[in-house]
């Protein structure tokens, strides 16, 4: 299978790494339906993954006073994309976000499903968001929505060195993303050019604190942090606007035979894979 990655960024670059002389990086900054096109004629793929977008420099709330160019790079980028990926008669996987859901569902388990309808605060998640809405409508093409990624490989955008650097953090429970399960969840994706929606976080929640109490444990028994709640986030200046937090069920993985490992067994694994690359990285 021959992939084509726009996004020239982490996720892109970490599935590139793994999927090795199958995948293309592309560097291109698609602007119009035709640089997609330029790109996808020129390296002929089976299959696209899209990869790019705006997150914001140091966090999410850059793009509250960015919204325009955060808009072009969630919403319209991906839309161009998928015009281009459907003249060219390819698939398109396309990243989402579980931040497009605040707090807890209307379900029983209070956990948001595939089809549930966003509640996005954040300009950031409403972009994220917006395209979904439109791009679920469409056969040739498949979301995945991930959550808070945890890495094996250091990295700024990893959760574990993201937790580990604040001196404040507050003790919330997630669905989240373990990448070494995500990256082979989107390759089977792809074989399968599944369409619709997919929450692609390992089963179970996890608590921010559990990560630390990990991080203590196996990376740095010296380390410490001051807990604050959600409100202290907002009140003290930390952040601009509150943060997504809420549990994601991934029924639909399981209709295409696709499986994620329970995230504590994740968890733990790549925590002790994070220890060993940091000791690696010192010596
Ligand atoms: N990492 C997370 O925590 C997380 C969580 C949920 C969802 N996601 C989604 O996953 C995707 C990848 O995230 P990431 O962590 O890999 O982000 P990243 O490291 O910032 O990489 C995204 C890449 O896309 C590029 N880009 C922006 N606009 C583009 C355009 N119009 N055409 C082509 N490339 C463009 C960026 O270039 P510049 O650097 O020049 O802007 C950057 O290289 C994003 O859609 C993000 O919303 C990420």
């Amino acid at each position: 299978m021959k992939i084509l990655i726009f996004g020239n960024g982490y996720i892109g670059n970490r599935c590139a790494e793994q999927w090795g002389d199958e995948a293309i990086v592309s560097d291109r900054i698609v602007v119009t339906k035709h640089d997609a096109l330029d790109e996808i004629k020129k390296h002929q793929p089976d299959v696209v993954l899209n990869a790019a977008g705006i997150k914001g420099r140091p966090n999410v709330d850059w793009c509250e006073n960015n919204q325009l160019i955060t808009i072009q790079g969630n919403t319209i980028m991906p839309l161009l994309l998928a015009q281009a990926c459907n003249e060219a008669g390819v698939y398109m996987l396309h990243m989402g976000s579980g931040c497009i859901f605040y707090g807890d569902s209307l379900h029983a388990d209070k956990a948001w499903k595939e089809g549930d309808f966003g509640n996005p605060g954040a300009v950031y998640s409403r972009t994220k968001w917006s395209a979904d809405l439109c791009l679920s409508t469409l056969d040739d093409v498949g979301i995945a929505r991930i959550r808070m990624p945890i890495d094996w490989k250091p990295s700024e955008g990893n959760l574990i060195n993201k937790l580990a650097g604040y001196k404040k953090v507050i003790d919330v429970e997630n669905s989240v993303t373990i990448i070494d399960d995500m990256i082979d969840v989107f390759y089977q994706l792809l074989k399968k050019q599944a369409p619709g929606i997919f929450h692609v976080t390992n089963p179970g929640l996890m608590k921010h604190k559990d990560l630390i109490s990990l991080y203590i444990k196996y990376v740095d028994a010296d380390h410490s942090c001051e807990w604050i709640t959600e409100e202290d986030l907002v009140s003290d200046g930390i952040a601009k606007k509150a943060r997504s937090n809420n549990a994601l069920s991934n029924t639909r993985l399981a209709q295409y035979g696709i499986k994620m490992r329970p995230v504590n067994e994740a968890l733990l694994d790549t925590i002790k894979k994070y220890a060993e690359a940091k000791r690696t990285e010192r010596n």
